[in-house]
């Protein structure tokens, strides 16, 4: 019996990151560096649909997961749309190289890559859209109120911009471009960050919505250059992103660190990614470089650090 294979990058925030909170537009690229992958493997004969994710700990039949668990939230929406009741004997597994709560899009990443495999298995694949809208449903889990970005990036593996409150777009690459991801190692607590910055702007809204208004029209320009092929430009871009992502608070030294070796190592522009006060930050690198804005960023104190490249 053959069994039935799919495969959905990682994700990371370019650009807009707070002000997105705020009605600002942010970017999201792939990672295809990394990947989460699920295999389902028919077992003919056999009596139960087993789910065995060593990273999460889970090995056991599909109905025995606890209704809550975003693996059964996700095998149920694929059976729901597809109109079946019972699951054929089989065995699915689980494995993933994309850091968890780094925000790298696991937890998106491992729903598509599920999704897929278990609606081929059933004979029916599923559109991109469908894929997508089932992996939102299992976000809310994960999330809470999810804003579908992560889903989004991750079923379509494009560069999506996104403003809250209406439908994720996804937009053409005129050109590919290479970033360099840099892990500082240090645990990002993405809610506390958003809630500290909530309390600034309470405090001092003039100041907060200067910056919220300067990291907007950076996002629209990065969208931009990307679609017309001019990626090299976006460099000071991203530099002066970082600076606004400082002024807010949001930043950490070791972040700060990063971001300098990375200049200093030849890149065209770096800043945080994500919530900050740790977690990621990325640089902008001709492909030539890329290796030695690595090699810089892991001599900075970098736990982790890897070349992505974002094609259209
Ligand atoms: O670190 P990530 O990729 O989960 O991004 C957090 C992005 C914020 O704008 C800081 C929060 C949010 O909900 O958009």
């Amino acid at each position: 019996m053959p069994a039935f294979t799919a495969t959905a990058p990682g994700k990371i925030i370019l650009l807009g990151e707070h002000a997105v909170v705020y009605g600002r537009p942010a970017i999201a690229v792939p990672v295809t560096q990394v990947q989460a992958r699920a295999i389902v493997t028919p077992k003919p004969g056999g009596r139960e649909f087993r789910v065995i994710a060593p990273a999460v700990g889970v090995d056991s039949p599909w109905d025995s997961l606890p209704p809550e668990n975003p693996l059964r939230a996700a095998l149920e929406g694929v059976c729901r749309s597809l109109g079946v009741t019972r699951l054929p004997a089989g065995r699915l597994q689980i494995t993933s190289t994309i850091p968890v709560a780094a925000g790298l899009g696991s937890g998106a990443a491992v729903s598509v890559a599920l999704i897929r495999a278990v609606s081929a298995f059933l004979g029916e694949g599923l559109s991109d859209e469908q894929v997508n809208a089932l992996a939102y449903e299992v976000e809310k889990i994960h999330h809470g109120t999810p804003s579908g970005i992560d889903n989004t990036v991750v079923t379509y593996a494009r560069p999506v911009y996104f403003v809250k409150g209406k439908p994720v777009e996804t937009f053409r690459v005129g050109a590919p471009f290479t970033l360099v991801i840099g892990d500082t190692g240090i645990p990002a607590p993405t809610r506390e960050a958003v809630g500290d910055v909530r309390r600034g702007w309470q405090a001092e809204p003039q100041r907060y919505e200067r910056a919220f208004a300067a990291l907007g029209s950076l996002t629209r320009a990065v969208r931009q250059l990307i679609e017309r092929g001019q990626p090299e430009r976006i460099g000071p871009l991203l530099d002066e992103a970082h600076h606004w992502l400082c002024e807010i608070g949001v930043s950490h030294p070791k972040l700060d660190a990063l971001v300098q070796a990375a200049r200093q190592a030849g890149a065209l522009g770096a800043k945080l990614s994500g919530g900050g006060r740790g977690g990621n930050m990325i640089a902008l690198v001709e492909r030539d470089a890329a290796e030695a804005v690595v090699l810089a960023i892991r001599k900075a104190g970098a736990e982790r650090a890897f070349v992505n490249e974002v094609m259209g």
